[in-house]
């Protein structure tokens, strides 16, 4: 990570309008408060909602927290993806074995990549390599969910990216 060019993060689900919209702006929230040079952006492996605001309940869980969603609109991940950026966060196994799928499809067209692929789990010790469960078909303490776990894993993650931006300073 340099001081100058942003470490680009791109978070994954399957409808990019649940769990990456809440992952894009909690995760943005956290690496702002510490000043990190990162840009936070995100997709769906599907092509479900393409266009679409992030989803209502989403959008009103979120801002009793303080985080606006309401400018967001879906995307589905690309080939594209793993040549602009640093790190793709998958919120689930299933999504991750997507994005792995893209990946191999995106290696045999580009060669080397620049993104790796992490869970965004990963260094969340109090939800170690967790899936974040999809809320959609679920209640409103699902959308609580996610977004405790989207807070404890982008604490997380700051760490890890601080820890890498100060040894490059
Ligand atoms: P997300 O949630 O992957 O967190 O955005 C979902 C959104 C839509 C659907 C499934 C999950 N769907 O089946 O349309």
């Amino acid at each position: 990570m340099s001081s100058r060019t942003p470490y680009k993060v791109l978070c994954v689900c399957l409808g990019n309008i649940c769990r990456s919209p809440t992952a894009e702006v909690v995760l943005r929230h956290y690496c702002d408060a510490r000043k990190l040079n990162i840009v936070v952006d995100s997709a769906g492996t599907s092509n479900y909602h393409p266009g679409k605001a992030p989803d209502l309940r989403s959008q009103q869980h979120a801002l009793k927290r303080g985080y606006d969603l309401s400018s967001l609109r879906a995307r589905q991940l690309t080939i594209q993806d793993f040549l602009e950026h640093d790190l793709i966060l998958a919120m689930d196994l299933e999504n991750l074995s997507n994005i792995q799928d893209l990946q191999a499809k995106a290696e045999a067209q580009f060669g080397a990549l620049r993104a790796r692929i992490a869970l965004m789990s990963e260094h969340d010790q109090d939800y170690p390599q967790q899936a974040l469960p999809d809320p959609y078909y679920g209640g409103a303490e699902g959308f609580e969910r996610v977004l405790d776990q989207c807070e404890s894993s982008s604490k997380a993650w700051v760490e890890i990216f601080q820890q890498h931006q100060s040894s490059q300073v």
